[in-house]
């Protein structure tokens, strides 16, 4: 590529100077004349100009090259390649510049800043099913259940093991951790534990479950401590059964609290590494349980107790509460698009957690990579509708849950900077 750009610029100058010095030559080119000497050379050798005497000027050299008709019609094929190579070069540019412009709005610098990654997604999230145990109140699944898009899925085990595959090559150092969760409850799904052993083995990175910890008996507590999992995270929401019924209909405090227990005492009796936190999602019927909530657990050996914000699941449950007329008001880039990809049960990947109706699918599984989805055209197009607040994307346009994202640089935290507080800050 280099020679024919040279090449091409030697043509160029000789048929439009027949006459010059080979000193001028060099000069006009930027060349050194050893390089000048080497493509003249390199092109007589081909046929592409010869020399031809030049005595009645003494003051310059006797000879000068001219261009053979092969040179001339070199010349053109070259001066095409070169103006092709060009027009790419500018679309490239410009693609750039389209996708790049405007990262710093109100001096904050949206984009692919501290964890986040230009090159593959810092979390993977996989959604083992579809299918739940439960019918929270704050959550989707009641409703999903019922929509034609709901089809008890459970997720082929060959994609987790090609999920990660590509997190322990490509994703290496990158991808911060794997997230388990689901549509529904994770450990209904046959060959949950097997899947996430197998992350925690091959994955070269940390691995997390979220799970509503109603399934756990004692066996299965055995077996999830022995796939070495990092970290599980346990939805519990109450203080109290009488709230924890209302919110997590189909469960009981009594039963999910002793299964928490028992697994803080198994860990420590295995002297296990498994972190072990407990999640409460706020809401109007259980804030005022938030305090003791956190005192009960804080008397436990739990590593984090976690208190999320409420959201709407991307506009589809929850909309008397959430949304609003002025959800879109002051509205900045969302998070999801820089920071992680779904891979749902139904083997898609997807460019948003909290999406439960498949809109924001982007391509299946088993036809593409990760990598080559977290750069495709239609992930950087969004990211740049993100930057310029356009949001012309259907899906993002109508979700209120934009602004629960928390960005590295902002004062809430999310679950990333949770988990890297509980599993980084000590081991890596
Ligand atoms: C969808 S669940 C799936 C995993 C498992 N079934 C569980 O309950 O943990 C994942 C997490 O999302 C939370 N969640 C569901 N709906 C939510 C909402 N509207 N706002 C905030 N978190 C929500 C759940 O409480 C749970 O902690
Ligand atoms: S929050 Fe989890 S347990 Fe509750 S309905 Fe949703 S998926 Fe099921």
């Amino acid at each position: 590529m280099e020679n024919s750009q040279d090449h091409f610029e030697v043509l160029r100058k000789i048929q439009k100077e027949p006459e010059t010095t080979q000193r001028k030559l060099a000069k006009d080119l930027g060349f050194s004349l050893g390089k000048l000497n080497y493509c003249l050379k390199a092109l007589k050798e081909k046929g592409l100009i010869k020399t031809r005497n030049f005595k009645k000027n003494p003051n310059k050299i006797n000879y000068f090259y001219v261009l053979t008709p092969r040179g001339i019609s070199e010349k053109t094929r070259l001066t095409l390649n070169f103006m092709k190579r060009k027009m790419r070069e500018y679309d490239e540019l410009k693609d750039e510049l389209k996708y790049e412009d405007n990262l710093n709005m109100e001096n904050k610098n949206y984009g692919f800043v501290g964890r986040l990654s230009k090159k593959f997604p810092s979390q993977v999230m996989v959604d083992l099913t579809e299918v739940c145990n439960l019918a929270c109140i704050h959550c989707t699944h009641p409703e999903f259940k019922l929509s034609t898009v709901y089809g008890k899925r459970m997720l082929d085990p060959e994609l987790n093991k090609k999920m990660i595959k590509e997190v322990s090559t490509v994703g290496k150092g990158i991808t911060k951790y794997i997230r388990y969760t689901s549509n529904g409850e994770p450990l209904v799904h046959p060959r949950s534990y097997e899947m996430i052993q197998d992350a925690v083995e091959n994955s070269g990175t940390k691995v997390t479950l979220t799970t509503n910890g109603t399934l756990l008996n004692e066996k299965r507590m055995f077996k999830i401590l022995k796939t070495g999992l990092h970290m599980i995270d346990i939805s519990t929401d109450a203080a109290s059964n009488d709230t924890y019924k209302k919110i997590r209909v189909g469960g009981d405090l009594d039963v999910t609290r002793s299964n928490i227990l028992k697994l803080l005492k198994l860990r420590e009796e295995a002297n296990s590494k498994t972190k072990i936190i407990v999640s409460f999602v706020e809401q109007k019927e259980n804030s005022h349980e938030v305090e003791d909530f956190k005192d009960y657990w804080q008397q436990r050996d739990v590593d984090e107790v976690l208190i999320r914000r409420l959201h709407s699941n991307s506009g589809s449950n929850l909309v008397d509460k959430l949304k609003s007329s002025d959800n879109q008001k002051n509205r900045r880039p969302c998070l999801y698009p820089w920071e992680r990809v779904i891979l749902n049960a139904r083997g898609k990947l997807a460019f948003c957690p909290t999406d439960w109706y498949a809109k924001s699918e982007l391509c299946s599984y088993h036809d593409k990579t990760i990598q080559e989805t977290w750069q495709n055209t239609f992930y950087k197009d969004l990211r740049s509708q993100h930057i310029q607040c356009k949001f012309s994307n259907k899906f993002c346009k109508q979700c209120p849950d934009w602004r629960n994202t928390s960005w590295p640089f902002d004062e809430n935290k999310s679950y990333a900077d949770l988990v890297e507080k509980v599993l980084y800050n000590e081991s890596v």
